[in-house]
């Protein structure tokens, strides 16, 4: 194959049994189950047994009493950062010295960990950490992560947190997840694979910004049209935040699992955003009838976290809680076939010169 494939896009680099999301009939299944079952019916530790081991059971462990090494004032940085970390505090081996059921554990412990930097690093210095035998009483590792950030969290708010990392918590061969399995198959150890796909969550391109969707949400509030509101955006030229899939030519199964937990729940803002719903489907279906421009994970994830009440500077950070299980899977998955991931580029530079040709060589 002599063609570049840009971005790899349409490349199939690797087989999984976990999950690859149904881009032409807008679903997502984790290991065959469709994540409407999942999502807000099963707890989150249970999806990532589900994930990582193919089973429901037994899941994630509680996170350790274990406190995040640094403070950046960035919450996601203090996870890459403190995730690298792990490696020397634990003494983990690299993944190509143990066993995958030694590195399935490792790969627990530090999703538990991850969840657990997140919380204290949310929490912020200005507070003081919660007590670990008021984190132990808690419900769940949902719970431990809600309880370890806010002491006290409403149990609407964990279900609410629960519900978006089960829906957010693998989507196939993403970058990020990309990114892990690229440096799981060099036999790196699990906290340095996992390390590695944190720091992919950094770019806006994929760390998603559903605090778009909330803009535009707080706007139709003030002004009380959504017709009006959207017409408006479209006819500008703009975009509506929310709408649309670089790859799913359907309605974003995500988005449709999220709905329906947002209406169970009763999310204050769900009627302001179905009516918003309503109104720019109809006005794109009319003004693109060419195009599926549907509704995408940022709207509804948009009113499930506001729901939550997680700021809009933490919508990364969540993002990489709900990952930690799909990654887990992947780089486990990697580990077991043992195989470096070493692709090959097209070479378009000079042809062979000597030095002395180089600018600068005087
Ligand atoms: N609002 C209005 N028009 C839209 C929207 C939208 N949300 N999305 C696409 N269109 C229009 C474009 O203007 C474009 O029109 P043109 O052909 O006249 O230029 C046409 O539909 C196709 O647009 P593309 O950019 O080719 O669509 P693509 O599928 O490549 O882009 C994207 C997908 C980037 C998500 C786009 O739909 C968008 O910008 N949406 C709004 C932002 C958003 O919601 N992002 C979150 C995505 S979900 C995620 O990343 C996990």
């Amino acid at each position: 194959m002599s063609e570049v494939q840009h971005g790899l896009e349409g490349v199939i680099a690797f087989e999984t049994e976990i999950a690859e999301p149904d881009k032409e009939g807008g679903a997502l299944r984790y290991r065959g189950v469709d994540i409407d079952d999942l999502v807000g019916r099963v707890p989150f530790e249970r999806v990532w047994g589900l994930l990582v081991d193919g089973r429901f059971d037994p899941g994630l462990p509680p996170d350790e009493p274990f406190r995040v090494p640094m403070r950046t004032g960035d919450v996601r940085v203090d996870v890459q950062s403190g995730l690298a970390m792990l490696a020397p505090t634990w003494g983990l081996q690299p993944l190509l010295d143990v066993s995958a059921e030694e590195a399935r554990d490792q790969l627990a412990r530090v999703t538990a960990t991850a969840l657990s930097f997140v919380a204290q690093s949310a929490r912020g210095i200005e507070l003081p950490m919660v007590p670990e035998k008021r984190v132990d009483e808690a419900n769940g590792i949902v719970d431990r992560f809600m309880t370890r950030w806010r002491g006290d969290p409403d149990p609407q708010h964990v279900a609410a947190v629960d519900a978006y990392f089960s829906s957010a918590a693998e989507h196939g061969m993403n970058a990020s997840t990309f990114t892990g399995r690229v440096v799981a198959s060099t036999g790196a150890d699990a906290a340095a694979s996992m390390s590695a796909a944190v720091g992919a969550m950094s770019g806006p391109l994929h760390g998603g910004a559903p605090s778009r969707v909330l803009a535009m949400i707080e706007e139709i509030e003030r002004i009380g049209d959504a017709t009006a509101y959207v017409k408006g955006v479209l006819d500008r030229g703009e975009r509506l935040m929310g709408f649309g899939h670089r790859v799913y030519r359907a309605e974003d199964p995500r988005a449709r699992t999220l709905r329906r937990v947002a209406r169970e729940l009763g999310a204050p803002r769900y009627e302001v955003a179905e009516a918003f719903e309503k109104a720019a489907l109809a006005e794109l279906a009319a003004r693109r009838p060419d195009r599926v421009l549907a509704t995408n994970v940022e709207f509804w994830a948009a009113i499930i976290l506001d729901f939550a009440e997680i700021p809009a500077s933490m919508f990364t950070s969540m993002f990489t809680c709900a990952r930690t299980a799909g990654w887990s899977a992947h780089i486990l998955e990697q580990k077991k076939t043992g195989r470096l991931v070493r692709p090959s580029a097209k070479y378009s530079g000079p042809g062979p010169r000597e030095a002395a040709a180089v600018d600068g060589w005087n």
